[in-house]
């Protein structure tokens, strides 16, 4: 998959693994990783499926419906791709916390519901349900934080508290942080998911 490799100054630190949302790309979300955690290692990637030239990660069939099958391959080609850039670019496989925005972040929250080793912990910015009635992986206190909105009129208020339960009965800690705004990515929610970090890692 397209991405950027920036290797960092404290190999023991998790490689963060950026995610963009749909029309983004693997730069998108490089200033993220400065505010989270400078030291670590960044692996930032571009969507392998375009929506009118716009890059996402899986398809979709409208606003906020997915293409199950899609994203279910999807999920795994991101997965595979992870194990192989860790032995390209030499990090530890096991270290990787995952930092998504919208589409990015439903991959992420995929590789939660369908893998228990994929991810050490994820920053999920506005995330969805990715799947309905499914058997989450075991994921005994994978830290995770989630950044909504109050006002958010794609992940709906509803959606996140769906998300929230359905990761936490899988044993995740998840922590939830909520702004008054919509969609968008504030600066208060990325310094809410920055101080969260720093006590998580
Ligand atoms: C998605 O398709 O993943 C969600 O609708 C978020 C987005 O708009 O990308």
């Amino acid at each position: 998959m397209k991405h950027i490799y920036q290797k960092g100054t404290d190999a023991a630190a998790p490689v963060l693994v950026l995610f963009h949302g749909t029309g983004g790309t693997e730069r998108d979300l490089l200033p993220l990783a400065g505010a989270i955690s400078k030291a670590s290692s960044v692996l930032s990637v571009r969507g392998n499926v375009l929506e009118n030239g716009m890059p996402r990660f899986f398809r979709r069939l409208a606003e906020g419906i997915f293409d199950e099958e899609d994203l279910i391959f999807r999920t795994k080609e991101v997965y595979d791709f992870l194990d192989q850039a860790a032995v390209e670019h030499g990090f530890d496989r096991q270290n990787v916390v995952a930092v998504g925005y919208s589409n990015g972040a439903n991959i992420a929250g995929s590789l939660l519901f369908h893998y228990p080793d994929a991810l050490r912990g994820a920053i999920l910015h506005h995330p969805m349900v990715p799947r309905r009635g499914v058997q989450l992986p075991e994921l005994a206190g994978t830290p995770i934080f989630i950044g909504a909105g109050k006002n958010d009129p794609i992940c709906s208020p509803q959606e996140t508290e769906e998300l929230t339960a359905l990761l936490g009965e899988a044993g995740a800690a998840v922590h939830v942080h909520w702004e008054q705004a919509g969609h968008q990515l504030t600066r208060s929610e990325v310094d809410a998911a920055a101080a969260w970090y720093k006590t998580n890692f």
